[in-house]
């Protein structure tokens, strides 16, 4: 059993622009320690803002970010990952000319972090055998599946508390998509914090202890997944049922 209980981040009233044009509104999240969060919405919603403006890629306007009781706006990306927030992007990232055990070094700053870093890469390898198998193949030539495992493996890296995924399986076939959910399953029973952003909007709710609906730039409904998964709106909007 995951021990929950707590928030371990806080997002309050978080708005991001893109130079003049404002993409997200106001918009307040919590994560539950040891709990798997969902945020869904449609194409352009500002998913991958909120999450890119957590890890520090993206500078918020306004709004607080408060992880472990800190507020993180005044922290650098690097600074965040040093206090085990990690982040695995939209489309994954790899640098496709480096081998598969390279992308998981480059997953392994700042370089405080190097000390652990043959630890950290034999957990990434025990947790996905292919990926050792494969451990000398560049990163671009590997099948979709494999890079998504890459990316995930680069993103454990740093002995995430909070990890998030960005799409973790878009493009990918059907049985990909369950082997890459219990691989997010597996992380989270180690007791990681989760906090996913998914187009399969029937496993994420699923999948997550609690979700949010997002849409242009604004938080619309929240609840647990199961709720947001039987509720009516969600269905006919969301899940094409009518
Ligand atoms: N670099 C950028 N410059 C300008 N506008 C951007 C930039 N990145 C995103 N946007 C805009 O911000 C809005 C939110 O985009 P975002 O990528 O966060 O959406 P999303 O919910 O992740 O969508 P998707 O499901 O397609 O990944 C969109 O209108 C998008 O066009
Ligand atoms: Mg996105």
């Amino acid at each position: 059993m995951n021990q929950t209980g707590g928030t371990l981040l806080r997002v309050q009233n978080l708005e991001v622009s893109y130079g003049a044009v404002q993409v997200l509104w106001g918009v307040s999240l919590s994560v539950v320690r040891g709990q798997v969060a969902a945020i869904i919405g449609s194409n352009g919603a500002g998913k991958s803002t909120t999450l890119n403006a957590i890890s520090g890629v993206l500078k918020a306007t306004s709004g607080r970010i408060v992880f472990k009781n800190e507020d993180l706006a005044s922290l650098p990306p690097r600074e965040r990952v040093r206090r085990h927030i990690s982040l695995v992007p939209e489309g994954r990232q790899l640098w496709p000319k480096m081998t598969v055990e390279e992308n998981l070094m480059m997953g392994a700053f700042p370089p405080k972090m190097r000390k652990n870093v043959k630890a950290n890469i034999a957990r990434v390898y025990e947790m996905f055998p292919r990926l050792k198998e494969r451990r000398s193949q560049l990163a671009g030539t590997l099948s979709g599946g494999e890079q998504q495992m890459c990316a995930i493996g680069r993103g454990l890296m740093p002995q995430p508390e909070l990890l998030m995924l960005d799409e973790p399986t878009l493009g990918l076939a059907p049985k990909m998509v369950d082997e890459i959910f219990q691989f997010v399953r597996d992380i989270s029973n180690q007791g990681v914090t989760i906090l996913l952003v998914a187009q399969n909007v029937n496993y994420a709710l699923q999948f997550s202890h609690y979700a949010y609906l997002m849409e242009t730039g604004k938080i619309t409904l929240e609840g647990p997944g199961e709720s947001l998964l039987s509720n009516q709106y969600v269905q006919e909007a969301y899940l094409g049922s009518s």
